[in-house]
C-alpha cells in the first residue's frame, strides 16, 4: 500500500491548471471578507500570483496588509495610487491589470458593487479594473438574507449574467445577523473550483442537463458491528457531480458512506447497501438524462445479515455469501445516456470493453490499479475513456477534479447530450 508521503509525490507531479496564472482578487465591503484572506491563501499555494483590490468599504472589514501579505504582492486601494513604478508610468495602473489578468474574481461582491458593475459604474479602484479587464470574471455575491433576496439586487445579478460574468451564488445558512437564510457567500473550495473551471476554459455545456450520479462504495452489513466493505472514497464522484454542477448540469448525487463533501445545490441521497442504491436509482434515473455509475458497489453480500452481534466463538468463519443485483446491468436504461466505470488490474481494455457490452453503456471510464496515482485513495485518477464504437481516450494522470470534466467532455463531445 503507498503512503500518504507517496500520494503527496504523486500529486505534485500533476500540472496544476492554476499554477502561473495571474489573477485579480476584489475584496468589498461585507463581513464575508474575513474569507478572502483563505481564498488568496489556496491560490498561492496552487502557484498562482495574486494581486488584490478592495474597496474602501472592504477596509472597514480586513486590513490591506493582511492581504498584501498573503498575496505578496502591493493591494490596490484607491484610483489615484500614491505610488507608482515604472511600469505605472507607461500605461495607467487599471489598464495594466486589465491586461495582465487571466481571471477577476470578486468575493465578497456586495449589493452595492453588484449594482455599480451591472450598470456600468467605475467610481472606485475595482469597478474602473472590471471595466478594463480582458479576461473572464467570477463575482461571489453576499449579504444577509432581506438585502440579498432585494428585486433590485436579483435583477442585477441577472444582468451580470447577462453580460457574460460568471457568478457563483450565495449559498443558505447561519448569517452574521444570526438570521438564517440566502446570503452567506459559497465556501471558499467551491469558488475555487469555479475559478479552475473558468481557466480550464469550461462553459456551462451541460446547462438543462440533469445528470444522476453514483459515488463511494456500498457497505454490506453482517451483524449490527461488521460490514463487507471496499477502499473507495467517493471521491471521484463527487467530484464528477462538483464538476457538473458549475458546467450548468442539475446534479442529483447519491453516496455510499463516504467523508467527501459537495456543494448545497446538489441533491444528495445517502445509502449504505448495494440494495439501497438501486432503489434510490430506480426512483431519480426516469427524471434524469444521464447516469454516471462511479460508486464501487460490492459484488457480494452475507445470505442473511445477524440481528445480534456474532460472538467469535460461534461460527464466524463461515458467513455464506450471495451476489448483490449488478446495478448498472439490470437497470432500464432506455433513452438516458450512461456512463460506467471498470476498476482492472489486468487485460483492462478487453475487461472493460467487454463490461460496456454486457452492460450496455455508451461510455465506459477504466481505471487501472497497475497506474501510480490512479482509483481508490487518492486525490489523482489516471483513466482511458472506451466509447460503444470501441475508440480509447487515454488521458495522463490528473487531480480527479480535472479527469471529472475529462469524462463531462467526453461526453458532450461525443454528442450524447
Ligand atoms: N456495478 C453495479 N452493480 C454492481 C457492481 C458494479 O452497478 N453490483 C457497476 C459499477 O458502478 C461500475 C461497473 O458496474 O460502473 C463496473 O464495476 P466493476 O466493479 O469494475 O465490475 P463488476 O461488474 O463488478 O465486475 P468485476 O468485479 O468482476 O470486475
Amino acid at each position: 500500500m503507498r503512503s500518504a508521503t507517496d500520494t503527496k509525490k504523486i500529486s505534485l507531479m500533476i500540472p496544476d491548471v492554476l499554477k502561473g496564472k495571474r489573477i485579480i482578487v476584489g475584496v468589498t465591503g461585507g463581513i464575508a471578507a474575513y474569507k478572502s484572506c483563505l481564498i488568496i491563501r489556496s491560490l498561492v499555494s496552487r502557484g498562482a500570483e495574486v494581486r488584490v483590490i478592495m474597496t474602501p468599504a472592504a477596509k472597514e472589514f480586513i486590513t490591506p496588509l493582511t492581504l498584501s501579505t498573503l498575496s505578496g504582492n502591493e493591494v490596490i486601494l484607491n484610483m489615484f495610487p500614491k505610488s507608482q513604478d515604472e511600469n505605472l508610468k507607461v500605461n495607467p495602473w487599471h489598464i495594466e491589470y486589465g491586461i495582465w489578468a487571466d481571471l477577476m474574481i470578486i468575493a465578497p461582491a456586495t449589493i452595492n458593487t453588484v449594482a455599480k458593475i451591472s450598470n456600468g459604474f467605475a467610481d472606485n479602484a475595482l469597478t474602473a479594473v472590471v471595466h478594463a479587464l480582458r479576461c473572464p470574471l467570477l463575482v461571489a455575491p453576499a449579504a444577509d438574507m432581506d438585502m440579498y433576496k432585494h428585486r433590485t439586487h436579483l435583477q442585477n445579478l441577472g444582468k451580470l449574467i447577462e453580460l457574460g460574468y460568471h457568478i457563483c451564488e450565495a449559498e443558505e445558512g447561519f448569517l452574521a445577523s444570526g438570521l438564517s437564510g440566502p446570503g452567506r457567500m459559497a465556501e471558499v473550495d467551491k469558488i475555487i473550483d469555479f475559478a479552475e473551471s473558468i481557466i480550464s476554459g469550461f462553459t456551462p455545456d451541460l446547462s438543462g442537463k440533469k445528470i444522476l450520479i453514483s459515488a463511494g462504495p456500498t457497505f454490506e452489513d453482517i451483524d449490527p458491528v461488521r460490514y463487507i466493505g471496499n477502499r473507495s472514497s467517493g471521491k471521484m464522484g463527487y467530484e464528477l457531480a462538483k464538476a457538473a454542477y458549475i458546467r450548468g448540469a442539475e446534479v442529483t448525487l447519491i453516496s455510499g458512506p463516504s467523508h467527501e463533501k459537495c456543494y448545497p445545490e446538489i441533491s444528495k441521497i445517502n445509502i449504505r447497501s448495494a440494495a439501497e442504491m438501486k432503489l434510490a436509482i430506480e426512483s431519480k434515473i426516469s427524471e434524469n438524462q444521464i447516469l454516471i455509475m462511479s460508486a464501487a458497489v460490492a459484488d457480494y453480500k452475507p445470505l442473511t445479515v445477524a440481528d445480534k452481534k456474532i460472538k467469535k466463538e460461534s461460527d464466524f468463519q463461515n458467513i455464506p455469501l450471495t451476489e448483490t443485483e449488478d446495478i448498472l446491468a439490470s437497470i432500464k436504461k432506455e433513452g438516458k445516456i450512461v456512463i460506467g466505470f471498470a476498476l482492472e488490474t489486468n487485460n483492462e481494455i478487453e475487461n472493460a470493453s467487454s463490461k460496456l457490452k454486457k452492460k450496455n453503456l455508451d461510455l465506459i471510464v477504466l481505471n487501472s490499479l497497475k497506474d501510480e496515482g490512479a482509483a481508490f485513495e487518492h486525490p489523482t485518477n489516471k483513466v482511458s475513456i472506451i466509447s460503444r464504437t470501441g475508440n480509447i481516450k487515454e488521458y495522463p494522470i490528473l487531480s480527479k477534479f480535472q479527469t471529472a470534466n475529462n469524462i463531462l467532455s467526453e461526453i458532450v463531445s461525443s454528442g450524447l447530450v
